[in-house]
């Protein structure tokens, strides 16, 4: 396939280009540098010389608190550009994948959010995004809109590397006892990602990896024991308690009806992604730290 990816500097953008490579795709991977998607000539210029097959968008301004403070950015890029991408996509004949959020729900609900739920985004984060994604629906009938959430890899700065980071400074860590998602690898999304634009069969798709889902404590305790870091301390608190600018869904677990419905396989369960990621993660950290000969 001829694959167009944005944002491929990004955790997720770096897995899809890595895997789309791997499968012999031919990939044209542009990180923010190389394309802005907030400006619409360069896209059109990008599109028309590339002529891809599908599109793969993986750019977003990911800072939920800063999101709070600069409404325009926000909708910029994670509403207004994910329209001109699709735009383009439905001009050049490619179909379109879109990354969206857990945080489109407001959290009230027990249980997994399914397609059947209404979106309530509490953030102005997670209201761009659904922004976003109706946008997409209306510029390109071929848009695939993926929801996915805590998503981790070795790439880029997400949940677990900062837990990481923080054990090994020597700082207690804050665990969040009553907040509760459904944990994402993003080599695993990278792969359904793909799946999905060669599926071409539009729609809202939510991501996750397989299981029940978890609390950022549980995620925490789980991650350090798997990449075999000792001796961190942990300080139980509430989501509240932490006074962050945006407001989270206590609880955003994620199934997908659609998936089911047309018998995708299940991404592999949390628990062996999260071994996996800790592995790679010991490995890289362990060859870094060996002494030069
Ligand atoms: N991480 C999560 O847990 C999570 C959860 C749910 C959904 N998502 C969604 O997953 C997708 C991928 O996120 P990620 O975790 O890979 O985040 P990320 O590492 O922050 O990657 C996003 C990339 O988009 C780029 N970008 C920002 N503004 C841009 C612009 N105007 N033009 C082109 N590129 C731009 C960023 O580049 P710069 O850094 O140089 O600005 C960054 O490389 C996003 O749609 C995000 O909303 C993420």
């Amino acid at each position: 396939m001829k694959v167009f990816v944005t944002g491929a500097g990004g955790m997720v953008g770096r897995a899809v280009v890595e895997h789309c490579m791997a499968r012999g795709d031919e990939v044209f991977a542009y990180d923010h540098q190389r394309l802005d998607v907030t400006d619409a000539a360069a896209i059109r210029d990008a599109f028309a010389r590339d002529k891809p097959e599908t599109t793969i968008n993986c750019a977003a301004w990911t800072d939920v608190d800063g999101c709070e403070t600069d409404h325009k950015r926000a909708y910029l890029i994670n509403d207004e550009a994910v329209g001109l991408l699709a735009a383009n996509c439905r001009q050049s004949g490619a179909s379109f994948v879109t990354i969206s959020t857990d945080y489109v729900f407001d959290g009230a609900k027990d249980g997994f959010y399914t397609q059947r739920d209404d979106p309530n985004p509490t953030s102005v984060y997670g209201q761009a995004k659904l922004a976003g994604e109706r946008r997409a629906q209306s510029a390109c009938a071929r848009t695939t809109i993926v929801r996915t959430g805590w998503i981790f890899g070795r790439e880029g700065r997400n949940f677990l590397s900062k837990v990481f980071d923080y054990a090994r400074s020597g700082q207690t860590l804050k665990a969040i006892e009553d907040g509760f998602g459904t944990p994402t690898y993003a080599p695993d999304l990278a792969r359904r990602l793909r799946e999905l634009a060669q599926l071409d069969l539009p729609g809202i798709y939510h991501v996750v990896n397989a299981g029940a889902g978890t609390s950022y404590a549980d995620f925490t305790r789980r991650a350090l024991v798997a990449a075999q870091i000792q001796g961190v301390k942990l300080e139980s608190v509430s989501m509240n308690s932490l006074q962050r600018p945006a407001p989270r869904p206590r609880n955003s677990r994620l199934r997908c009806l659609l998936s089911e419905a047309i018998n995708l396989s299940p991404l592999q369960n949390w628990e062996s992604a999260l071994n996996d990621f800790a592995r790679r993660f010991t490995d890289t950290t362990a060859s870094v730290a060996k002494p030069l000969t």
